[in-house]
């Protein structure tokens, strides 16, 4: 077992029949879906999911899970899924995947947030490794991205092989530059620009983080 497969393994452990549970996107949401997969063919745990993106809709679904749309929830108990950075005040950078929207609904409306890790995603700061994600509509790049600069924020339309990264309900995304801002202050900033739908940054309190590392799994504490 590697360090996805032992911290999923570990989150579907505490899973109860009767909860209804969001399945984040990515590697590790997978492996997740993979150990509630095996909880329920030998332990019939009978859960209810709701899937963030397309391309885990079709996972979950060809696995068996009993999936219901995000247009019929009113709350979540619980919202698992991977994360590309986490700081030690466990704010998040989300959205190599990109499908920040669907993320961020499910996140902020679950009881429970957990976010899954192996020991790559710690970092000092958000934007240490990667850039911010953000969703922005199609129809809106230009202008955004006018916005941005005049913010002094660099911001690079996402490519997909010889055409350009769509998001599973429809936007583009700009992936930007931040020189060690405050996540809160990022947050704002891409907030208040018209045509942004969402951004890759997490700050919910109802967050909690699980780390696959040295065989075990340990929850990150403020
Ligand atoms: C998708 C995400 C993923 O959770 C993040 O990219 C981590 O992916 P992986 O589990 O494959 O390392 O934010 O938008």
């Amino acid at each position: 077992m590697n360090d996805k497969q032992r911290v999923a393994h570990y989150a579907a452990q505490q899973i109860d029949s009767g909860m209804l549970i969001g399945l984040g996107t990515g590697s590790t949401a997978n492996c997740f879906i993979d150990a509630l997969v095996e909880r329920q063919q030998n332990e019939a745990l009978d859960c209810q999911y709701v899937a963030s993106s397309i391309v885990t809709l079709q996972y979950a679904r060809q696995a068996g899970l009993k999936l219901v749309g995000i247009e019929t929830l009113a709350y979540l108990d619980l919202y698992v899924d991977g994360a590309d950075e986490v700081a030690p005040d466990l704010s998040l950078l989300k959205g190599r995947g990109s499908d920040l929207v669907r993320e961020k609904l499910l996140a902020q409306n679950s009881r429970e947030f957990w976010v899954l890790i192996d020991p790559s995603k710690k970092v000092n700061h958000i934007g240490e490794k990667f850039p911010v994600a953000v969703e922005v509509m199609p129809f809106a790049v230009s202008l955004v991205q006018n916005s941005l600069s005049h913010l002094n924020i660099a911001a690079v339309l996402r490519k997909q092989g010889d055409g350009l990264h769509v998001t599973s309900h429809g936007c583009l995304v700009l992936d930007c530059q931040f020189n060690n801002d405050a996540p809160v202050s990022i947050d704002l900033q891409l907030n208040a620009v018209p045509g942004v739908v969402e951004h890759g940054i997490f700050l919910l309190p109802q967050t909690r983080v699980f780390c696959g590392e040295d065989q075990t799994v340990r929850e990150m504490l403020r």
